[in-house]
């Protein structure tokens, strides 16, 4: 079973809440995403395993900690999974990135995939796949299908802003894939926005729109 996990941290409250403000400008918006893709980052990493290293200080030789070498691979759902990457990768500098193009069709909802470029060894890596907006879910479904064709080694799936629609269809489509949101909404709106929600997300960090 997923398990699904709101951040709750005040630093990542506070910027998500500028960042529903229709006020806020695509300049705040994007740098807003991005720090909060960081700080969830620091969160999400928090089982990275360690191992034991010698390293040598001005003063001694001494044990201490590194990163065990876990490979990592973080895959943006184009387009407004853009806005996370570079949070994540600036955490994550060793981090392959792969990209995956879906958008919603007005009418259906559906997803619609455009692109698919994933890393060459993603079987060898953990995934964790970025999109500030899980809605009805769909493109996250979609992306993790895309990507369980490839057998990478796990998945996890971190948003900023999930309704409880979307929650529910990614967690019953793909039980094994972890969900990692900053809040979780009231609902879908007719159009298949989330309520209160911040609009479209791509259209704010882009300022297509
Ligand atoms: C947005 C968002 C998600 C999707 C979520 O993308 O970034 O990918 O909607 O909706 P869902 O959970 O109902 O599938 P959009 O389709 O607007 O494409 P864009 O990022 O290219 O604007
Ligand atoms: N996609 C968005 O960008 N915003 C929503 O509220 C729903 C889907």
């Amino acid at each position: 079973m997923s398990k699904v996990v709101i951040f709750d941290h005040p630093l990542i409250q506070h910027k998500l809440t500028i960042m529903r403000n229709k006020y806020t400008s695509s300049k705040d918006f994007r740098e807003l995403v991005s720090e909060i893709a960081m700080l969830m980052t620091y969160e999400i990493t928090r089982d990275l395993p360690l191992k034991d290293v010698e390293v040598d200080t001005p003063i001694c030789t001494t044990k201490a900690k590194k990163l065990a070498g876990k490979k990592l691979a973080v895959v943006p759902i184009l387009r407004a999974g853009l806005g996370m990457v570079d949070g994540v990768v600036k955490m994550i500098p060793s981090a392959r990135i792969g990209h995956i193009g879906l958008y919603r069709d007005e009418e259906t909802l559906q997803p619609v995939e455009y692109y698919c470029k994933l890393p060459k060894d993603i079987s060898d890596r953990e995934v964790i796949v970025v999109d500030p907006m899980l809605a009805t879910g769909g493109s996250a479904i979609d992306a993790v299908t895309q990507i369980k064709l490839r057998n990478p080694k796990s998945i996890k799936f971190m948003g900023l802003i999930a309704a409880p629609e979307g929650v529910e269809a990614l967690t019953k489509a793909h039980p094994d894939v972890d969900v990692y949101c900053a809040a979780l909404d009231e609902k879908l709106n007719e159009k298949g926005y989330i309520v209160p929600g911040l609009g479209d997300a791509g259209d704010r960090i882009f300022g297509t729109k």
